[in-house]
């Protein structure tokens, strides 16, 4: 029996019986995939909303390179391997530009999925390739980063037809030529001649500040998107709330703060047996005590209604949730 609680950030109650982990590439030959089988990493944002019947695929792939070129350094770094340490590690030995996505729990393998993204900077734009194995049909493939597909939160691996696609590693590429990024809000107080090592600080203590330790409280970070938007219905938005929170994406889209429209619902004290939307971040639904499956399934269901009947919105979960068969759609 494997206990999920343990493996995966909002701990809720949950075990499965059928686990590989794969700790060498030998046992990656090994794994027979099925129709129920999940590939989990670290489980930061994956949440088991019940046990789980289908087949757990566990990766701990760990390993590392380091090639300095003339004008920048290939990072290769297996899909096991912690991200936060490998932005930490590399900051130290002066290679820079992983510095504003610090503390961003999790594997490096989950970073290419959902192209993790944070204070301005999203992995993709460091991304030369993505290698693993189709575990389907045991095929090597390699993708270059415009293969990917990358969007905001977004990637081929999010797509049904790749969930058997096991990502083993992934090529970074850090120019030796380097400024710091500050555009987003959070960083504006830094001065324009930031070191990697201030902007790497400062961000670390913005997150500290605004989310929770999910080792103290739960939770899986961002539980929904920021919705993305077309300028229209941004204008029917705007005029009914002219003060609401957003972003202009590069293609005349935009993007709105769902920690804001959750709060404008008046639901960040809302709590469902034990689980709840978070203090600070309303955007971060948290298992504040002992939450159930059930307590957070519902929790999503009236935040979601919630912020769909003020602003006529369905907020999209970035989490994975799980249920027993599988990948569960709210
Ligand atoms: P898991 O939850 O294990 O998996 C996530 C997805 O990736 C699943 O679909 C899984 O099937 C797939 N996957 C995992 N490993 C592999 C592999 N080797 N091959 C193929 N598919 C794989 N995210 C951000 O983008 N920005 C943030 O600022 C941010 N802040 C967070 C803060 C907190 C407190 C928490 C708890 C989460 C936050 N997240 C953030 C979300 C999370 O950290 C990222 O999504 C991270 O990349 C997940 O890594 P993981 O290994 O835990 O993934
Ligand atoms: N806001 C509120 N109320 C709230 C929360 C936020 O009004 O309860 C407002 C803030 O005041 C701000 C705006 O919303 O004006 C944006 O808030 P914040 O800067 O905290 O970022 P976010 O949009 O809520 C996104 C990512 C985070 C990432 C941060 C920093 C998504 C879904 N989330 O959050 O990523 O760390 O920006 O870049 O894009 C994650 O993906 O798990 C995650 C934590």
């Amino acid at each position: 029996m494997f206990d999920l609680k343990k493996r995966h950030s909002f701990a809720l109650p949950a075990c499965a019986n059928h686990v590989d982990v794969i700790h060498a590439p030998d046992d990656v030959r090994k794994i027979i995939w099925q129709d129920d089988s999940y590939i989990l990493g670290a489980g930061s944002n994956t949440v088991f909303t019940s046990d789980f019947e289908g087949h757990l695929i566990v990766n701990r792939l760990l390993g590392s390179s380091i090639v300095e070129l003339d004008d920048g350094y290939k990072v290769s770094l297996a899909a096991g391997e912690n991200w936060h340490h490998w932005v930490a590690r590399l900051i130290d030995q002066g290679i820079f530009g992983f510095e504003n996505l610090a503390l961003i729990p999790g594997s490096v393998g989950a970073a290419p999925v959902q192209n993790i993204g944070a204070y301005g900077v999203e992995v993709a734009k460091f991304i030369e390739s993505v290698e693993g194995v189709d575990l389907r049909t045991g095929t090597a493939f390699q993708f270059t980063n415009k293969e990917c597909n990358f969007g905001y939160r977004d990637s081929v691996f999010k797509r049904a037809e790749y969930a058997s696609f096991l990502i083993t590693s992934v090529e970074f590429y850090l120019p030796k030529a380097w400024q710091p990024c500050l555009e987003y809000p959070d960083l504006k107080d830094l001065p324009t001649d930031a070191s990697a090592i201030q902007v790497f600080d400062h961000v670390v203590a913005v997150r500290q500040r605004k989310l929770p330790d999910p080792m103290v409280i739960p939770n899986a970070g961002s539980f929904f998107k920021n919705p993305v938007i077309t300028s229209d219905e941004f204008r029917r938005i705007k005029q009914r709330h002219p003060d609401i929170r957003y972003f202009e994406t590069a293609d005349g889209q935009f993007k709105l703060a769902a920690g804001w429209l959750i709060e404008q619902c008046g639901l960040k004290s809302l709590r469902i047996g034990g689980a709840g939307v978070h203090q600070r971040q309303a955007l971060v639904l948290v298992n504040s005590n002992q939450a159930t499956g059930r307590d957070l399934t519902e929790l999503a269901h009236q935040v979601r209604k919630q912020v769909a009947q003020r602003f006529g919105v369905w907020l999209e979960p970035e989490v994975r949730m799980l249920d027993n068969r599988g990948l569960l759609t709210l």
